[in-house]
């Protein structure tokens, strides 16, 4: 399995078939926490479903299209971060994430996007990194605030949310140069 180790307690990896049980069970049982703010949760109603999205995972990420990894928090699966897609012609992508809400607080989303934006624009080349949150999601929104993203403005009724509810979403960036330039700060 391909994985990145983020820390002594966060390893990030590829999901396959055999996770699916546990990543329905981590979404059902967590479905009011998630389907605020994901429009596919309503949609995921059974251990098909996550096997269904572990294929397209697995697909996406063989057609070099796109990065959806579990994330694992001292071994056991809380969430998943992704590339949702590679343009490659601009090197530009869009990271997502969804934490268990009993592992949050304690920075794991922090700490894993911060190692995949590392490896975004150091093993892949990438140039730009972006972060769309609902305006009301203050929870998602901290995390590209927290990494240094600049908010570049809000782009009117693209989102999606539960019961098919469109939203605005606040977009934030981060460029290479700019996340160099930080790496090298004391
Ligand atoms: C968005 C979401 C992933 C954020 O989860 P989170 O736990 O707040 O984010 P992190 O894992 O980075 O943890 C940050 C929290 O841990 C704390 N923390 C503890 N140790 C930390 C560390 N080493 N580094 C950073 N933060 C740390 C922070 O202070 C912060 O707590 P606070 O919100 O009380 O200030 C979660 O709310 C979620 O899954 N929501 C539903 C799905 C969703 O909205 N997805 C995003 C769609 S755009």
């Amino acid at each position: 399995m391909f994985t990145i180790k983020v820390d002594d307690e966060i390893e990030l990896g590829l999901l396959e078939e055999r996770h699916a049980p546990a990543l329905f069970e981590l979404t059902d049982r967590n479905r009011e926490h998630l389907r605020e703010w994901l429009p596919w949760v309503d949609g995921t109603t059974s251990l098909e479903d996550s096997r269904t999205f572990i294929r397209v995972s697995l697909e996406t990420f063989s057609y070099n299209n796109g990065f959806p990894v579990g994330i694992w928090y001292q071994g056991y699966l809380a969430g998943c971060i992704a590339y949702h897609y590679f343009a490659w012609n601009t090197r530009r992508t869009e990271i997502g994430y969804w934490l268990g809400q009993e592992f949050s607080g304690k920075g794991i989303i922090t700490r894993a996007a911060r190692k995949l934006i590392e490896y975004g624009f150091g093993e892949l080349g990438l140039n730009r990194i972006e972060i769309r949150c609902a305006p009301g999601n203050l929870k998602s929104r901290a995390i590209p605030e927290r990494l240094g993203f600049t908010r570049e403005g809000i782009l009117r009724q693209v989102g999606i949310i539960h019961d098919g509810i469109v939203v605005d979403m606040v977009i934030y960036g981060l460029l290479v140069d700019e996340w160099a330039a930080k790496q090298v700060k004391p």
